[in-house]
């Protein structure tokens, strides 16, 4: 590291002392099925919304085995609030997996991890940091946001490969874990002091536009379904806000994805 690198750390660690957010529910365990849980869902909604959720899907599915057990429809009606049900499934999906080739154990290790279903390059390596204290280098909004402002100050469209490198210069090998939650927090604040410099990034996806899009019928339809089976007829009048023939359009890909299965002439979310 150098002296510009050195000091940055430095910056981090003073304000993860005086600032840092040490009571985060998923700061409190090194289970890595709970910290998965914790980041799957923190990839689509703030963290104060995400808070209760996360606590109450702990309480009832507590682990790899209980979740892999579950009917998919109830971890669907847990999941409302959170956006995109499929990763819900898969997230299950994964417990499946991890039940029936490493006996219900997460492996500690990122290749083994980003081969379960749901599971990318970033949600590998958190789980690699925050669950077993291993340095992988990762990045995500707010630790993109963190590097951006402190050395790429007057660069556009920076690849996420050049913040890499530093991330992976500046990486505290020996507590990962707690360098990366300091990392977090500093780039929330960050955000909330200078102002979003993701969109100076080259990898920066700006979030598409929901009002009127496939995702918000596609969510209608499986929200509507969590409360009671509906045959099309009753869908289309009940979401009657969407056009028809995008409703069918969505059916159809839902129950090709396995999100939802036709029982007779209702639709209805799969057990
Ligand atoms: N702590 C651990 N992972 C986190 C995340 N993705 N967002 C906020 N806080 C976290």
């Amino acid at each position: 590291m150098n002296r510009k690198e050195r000091q940055f750390v430095d910056t981090v660690w003073q304000f993860w002392r005086k600032e840092g957010r040490h009571d985060l529910p998923w700061r409190q365990t090194t289970d890595p099925y709970r910290i998965l849980v914790s980041e799957v869902m923190l990839q689509q909604t703030q963290v104060e919304r995400v808070i209760p959720k996360y606590r109450v899907f702990m309480k009832r599915w507590g682990s790899a085995r209980a979740l892999a057990r579950a009917p998919l429809a109830e971890v669907i009606k847990a999941w409302q609030g959170l956006g995109y049900n499929s990763r819900a499934k898969r997230l299950r999906e994964c417990a499946e997996v991890v039940v029936s080739e490493y006996q219900g154990h997460f492996p500690a290790d990122y290749g083994a991890l980003k081969a379960l279903p749901g599971i990318g390059p970033y949600t590998a390596g958190a789980v690699m940091a925050f669950a077993f204290n291993k340095p992988a280098p990762i990045i995500e909004t707010n630790i993109r946001s963190v590097y951006l402002h402190h050395f790429f100050a007057d660069a556009t469209d920076v690849p996420d490969e050049a913040i890499m490198a530093l991330v992976t210069r500046t990486l505290a090998t020996e507590n990962p874990r707690e360098w990366y939650w300091a990392l977090m927090d500093y780039g929330v604040y960050i955000k909330k002091t200078f102002g979003n410099p993701n969109s100076r990034s080259k990898n920066f996806a700006k979030q598409s536009r929901f009002v009127g899009s496939d995702r918000q019928i596609r969510g209608a339809i499986v929200r509507m379904l969590t409360e009671v089976m509906c045959t099309r007829k009753v869908l289309h009048k009940r979401l009657s806000q969407f056009d028809m023939v995008r409703i069918d359009v969505q059916l159809e890909k839902l129950l090709a994805e396995g999100m939802i299965e036709k029982r007779g002439q209702r639709f209805a979310l799969p057990t």
